[in-house]
């Protein structure tokens, strides 16, 4: 099926002039969230992957799913404040604001190779954060894969110039 039908586009949220790409709707209808996921892993089955790292909020949807597919760990990268045990953070600018997000400091090992997993790459801030993190722990970082990229903001382009290979399921303008 086509996925890009499935996603809700919300003009005006939340700010003046964002297009909001809704994926609640996506994730609600059961075959393409099966086929999402299908999709996100396939490239990386047999592959090794040992950790699959999601960006809080929506990344957790996705990325539990393909860790979960892929039998591998899952690593949750949250807004600041919101792990218990010692964090490594960052700060990052976003299409609408600036934020900080942290990872557990023993979330990954030197040498793991990793996934990261996002619902959506705009301006990039968010996962070229989330990478930095990642290579800081000393994690090999081996893809990204996201549902939507918003490629006109640039955000893929920015993650493959820190040469980390970049896989989206649609794109929107
Ligand atoms: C959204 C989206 C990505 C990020 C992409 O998350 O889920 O994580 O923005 O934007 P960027 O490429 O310009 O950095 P948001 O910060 O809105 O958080 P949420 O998932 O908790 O709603
Ligand atoms: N995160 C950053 N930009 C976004 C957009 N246009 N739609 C949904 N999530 C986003």
């Amino acid at each position: 099926m086509n996925l890009k039908d499935t996603i809700r586009s919300i003009r005006d949220y939340p700010k003046p002039g964002i297009i909001f790409r809704d994926i609640t709707t996506l994730l609600g209808n059961p075959r393409a969230f099966r086929q999402s996921v299908d999709e996100l892993v396939q490239p990386y089955a047999g592959t090794g992957v040992e950790k699959v790292a999601g960006i809080e909020a929506r990344g957790f949807i996705l990325g539990g799913a393909v860790a979960h597919q892929l039998s591998a760990g899952f690593v949750p990268i949250r807004k600041k404040g919101k792990l218990p045990h010692e964090t490594v953070s960052i700060a990052y600018s976003l299409e609408y604001g600036v934020d900080q997000m942290e990872i557990h400091r023993d979330a990954v090992l030197a040498g793991e190779k990793v996934i990261l997993c996002d619902d959506l790459i705009a301006t990039g801030g968010t996962a070229c954060a989330a990478a930095q993190l990642l290579r800081n722990l000393g994690a090999e970082v081996v893809a990204a894969c996201f549902v939507i990229d918003l490629p006109d903001l640039g955000g893929a382009a920015k993650l493959r110039g820190m040469d980390v290979p970049v896989r989206a399921l649609v794109e929107f303008e």
